[in-house]
């Protein structure tokens, strides 16, 4: 709520007045270009970083509550960019672990969060492989699997594909879809690539600190001339369908993806 933010003794607002409200379950998207504030947004949602001006308040706490820090990083797990950055531990099901023991939980209940978070994220089986041996999309897995095993009720992935290749792309992205469909996990997923937004169901775009649009996928997509002007670029089927719309053709719904489009031309 009215947050703003500058980084220590800078008078530059890095965030500037943003007010926003994610709701349970929801896959909010947020999309911006290079330096437009994405992941110092993302860093107040679990107290990493406090505002400089107004409030962030998760499921009812204000992060400014020191006293309730932990609440809060227990409700609101983060995964990261680089994989590489975020393992500490030499094996697998160590690194699931690692979070857990810290908080002290019972080796029984370790064990079970363990083989149930590896699971979701696909790697069942791997509890004894050396981290050092994953791939780039295996790894990010891991990172994942690490913030599920907190149980978290809400993940904030800040642009965790850039590192991978389209296919690792396609694997986390089906990844953090199932995390909401099937366990309910309110997900916010940060990126600068406009197809990985097609799943939200809310996204909000950000310029230069400030959140300059917010709304559906759909209503993202459709202004096209503010896209451009925050220097984004509307990917492949949006653009073509924007294409043919100048040309005439009228589509009951924009199309997002290639099989909007296919539903749309040949229905
Ligand atoms: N620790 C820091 N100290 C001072 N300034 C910072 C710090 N981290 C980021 N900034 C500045 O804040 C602005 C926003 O950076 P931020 O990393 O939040 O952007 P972003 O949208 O996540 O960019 P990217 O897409 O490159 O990850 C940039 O101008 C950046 O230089
Ligand atoms: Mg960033």
């Amino acid at each position: 709520m009215d947050l703003s933010f500058s980084y220590y003794g800078e008078g530059r607002k890095v965030l500037d007045d943003i007010n926003l409200h994610i709701r349970k379950g929801e896959f909010f998207s947020i999309i911006g270009v290079n330096g437009s504030g994405k992941s110092t947004l993302a860093k107040h949602f679990n107290a990493i970083l406090l505002p400089s001006e107004g409030r962030v308040v998760v499921d009812g706490i204000d992060t400014n509550d020191r006293s309730r820090l932990w609440d809060i990083r227990k409700k609101v797990g983060m995964v990261f960019q680089n994989p590489e950055n975020q393992i500490v531990s030499s094996v697998v099901e160590e690194e699931v672990a690692f979070g857990l023991e810290n908080l002290g939980y019972p080796s029984c209940e370790i064990k079970k969060r363990v083989k149930e978070s590896l699971k979701v994220v696909g790697l069942g089986g791997m509890e004894k492989r050396p981290t050092y041996a994953l791939s780039g999309g295996e790894k990010q897995r891991l990172a994942i699997a690490s913030v599920l095993a907190m149980e978290p009720e809400c993940i904030v992935f800040d642009e965790p594909t850039t590192m991978l290749d389209p296919a690792g792309r396609k694997d986390i992205a089906s990844v953090i879809r199932r995390l909401r469909e099937d366990l309910g996990i309110t997900i916010v997923y940060i990126t600068h690539i406009m197809e990985e937004i097609v799943f939200s169901d809310r996204v909000a775009v950000m310029n230069e600190g400030r959140v300059v649009m917010d709304g559906s996928p759909y209503e993202v997509f459709s202004m096209v001339d503010e896209i451009e002007q925050v220097g984004l670029e509307l990917p492949a089927v949006p653009r073509l369908a924007q294409m043919l719309g100048k040309m005439g053709y009228s589509f009951k719904r924009m199309p997002l993806t290639i099989e909007d489009l296919m539903v749309e031309l040949c229905p």
